[in-house]
């Protein structure tokens, strides 16, 4: 934005400044132009009433009144008393007086309007060592009245020759350009007055540039930065802490507004997705802890079931022991670990039926696969025996009277319980 002002008001102050030359070069023209038509009027004065004056009383050549070359650089040096600077000539390559003898310069003017007729002004700027000067020139044509004085030598008058000899300044063609009218002013004051217009224009430009910019910066300072701070806090703030966030006041209408009411809307919807997560996560955290004590209630009171199977199993007078589906031992009482004259934590994982059912009365052994223990694992039916022995660890053996009876989960067997007790004594009795 600044940067375009900037070119801006460079290319206007550019502009200006071409404009302005142009304004000086018309200034400048204008007064050579002047001093160019004074001195043709001069000239004017002399053709047409001062030589015609004198003509007629005189036939003597009078060179202050009947030349007008000489009366108007005459009138000229008196001028040039007060404006040194300004100069008028009018060079010849062959000139009366030595003195109008063309420079290099005024040679090289006067070749071109000799060269092209129909150009009637030459000029331009002109530097010198201590001066900027601005010319025009225009062509001196010979007519037929010049040649009174600058035709045949022998027929000018007796004065001109006796003043300026008779070797120069005669013999001019007629219609030809011999000479140019060259008018040169100093320019160094203008040019140094518009320099300073210039200077005083592009400073001006410089310091509403420099002004624009500092109002422009504490705009935006005072519109956007402040602002946008706020908006920068305010989400650092919502990043540190989402339920602490704060709303930004909605105070204007433009493009920012736009971003705060946005930013607002966005806030207050995050901040209502976090509570009703935490709400969320703290009903789940309730819930889980109701589910833990209940699932502790539920340990403790397997537990205490389990202590009350065991003093049963503990106190009960008859031996009773759980078999897998492979016969092998779960759990056994003392009493009827005792029985089989084994301690409870030898007989578990063992196999049953090898180990204390293998043979039967009469001394024949008993196959695993025909032990009703098994059979009920088969076919889920309770059996109850009176006829069997129990081998005890030693060797002896004691008639039984036993109950086997499935253990059925969800409607599968997954095992049986034996329940047994010594009959000996009534075995004994009969
Ligand atoms: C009555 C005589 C007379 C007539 C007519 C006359 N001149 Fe000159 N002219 C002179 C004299 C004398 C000078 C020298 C003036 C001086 O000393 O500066 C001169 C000088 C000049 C010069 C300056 C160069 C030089 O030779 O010193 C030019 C250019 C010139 N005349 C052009 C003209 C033209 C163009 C006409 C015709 C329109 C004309 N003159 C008519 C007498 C005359």
């Amino acid at each position: 934005m600044s940067l375009i002002m900037a070119t801006a008001l460079l290319l206007q102050t550019l502009l200006l400044g071409h404009l302005e030359k142009i304004q000086m070069e018309k200034h400048i023209n204008r007064h050579t132009e002047l001093l160019t038509s004074f001195a043709g009027a001069s000239r004017d004065y002399v053709t047409h009433e001062l030589r015609p004056a004198l003509d007629a009383r005189t036939h003597e050549f009078i060179l202050q009144g009947k030349s007008s070359s000489y009366v108007t650089n005459g009138i000229f040096a008196q001028f040039n008393k007060t404006f040194p600077d300004y100069s008028y000539r009018q060079p010849a390559f062959h000139p009366l007086n030595p003195k109008n003898q063309a420079s290099p310069f005024e040679s090289d003017i006067i070749l071109k309007f000799q060269d092209d007729p129909s150009l009637t002004t030459v000029s331009g700027f002109r530097k010198t060592d201590d001066q900027i000067f601005y010319y025009v020139a225009h062509p001196v044509f010979v007519e037929k009245s010049c040649l009174t004085c600058h035709g045949d030598p022998k027929e000018a008058p007796s004065g001109l020759i006796e003043n300026y000899g008779s070797t120069s300044g005669f013999q001019w063609p007629l219609g030809k350009v011999i000479s140019a009218t060259i008018v040169q002013v100093p320019v160094e004051n203008e040019i140094a007055t518009q320099q300073d217009r210039h200077l005083l224009f592009a400073a001006s430009v410089l310091f509403l540039l420099t002004l624009f910019i500092g109002v422009h910066h504490l705009l935006f300072e005072r519109l956007i930065l402040r602002r946008m701070m706020q908006v920068t806090t305010a989400i650092q703030a919502m990043g540190d802490n989402v339920r602490a966030t704060k709303q930004l006041p909605e105070e204007s209408g433009d493009e920012f507004g736009f971003l705060i009411r946005a930013f607002n809307h966005m806030t207050s919807s995050m901040r209502e997705a976090f509570l009703e997560m935490e709400r969320t996560v703290q009903e789940r955290s309730i819930a889980l802890r109701n589910k833990t004590e209940e699932q502790a209630d539920a340990k403790a009171a397997m537990k205490s079931l389990e202590q009350h199977n065991q003093l049963l199993l503990q106190s009960i007078g008859e031996g009773i022991y759980g078999v897998d589906m492979h016969e092998r031992l779960t759990f056994i009482n003392p009493v009827g670990a005792s029985m089989l004259g084994w301690r409870v934590e030898e007989l578990l994982g063992k196999h049953g039926h090898d180990l204390f059912h293998h043979t039967h009365p009469d001394g024949s052994p008993y196959p695993h696969t025909q032990c009703p223990v098994l059979s009920t694992l088969t076919d889920g039916h309770t059996r109850t025996l009176s006829d069997e022995l129990f081998w005890r660890r030693d060797g002896s053996s004691f008639p039984v009277e036993y109950t086997s009876t499935p253990v059925l989960q969800d409607d599968l067997i997954v095992g049986a319980v034996v329940v047994f007790h010594d009959v000996s004594k009534r075995v004994n009795n009969s």
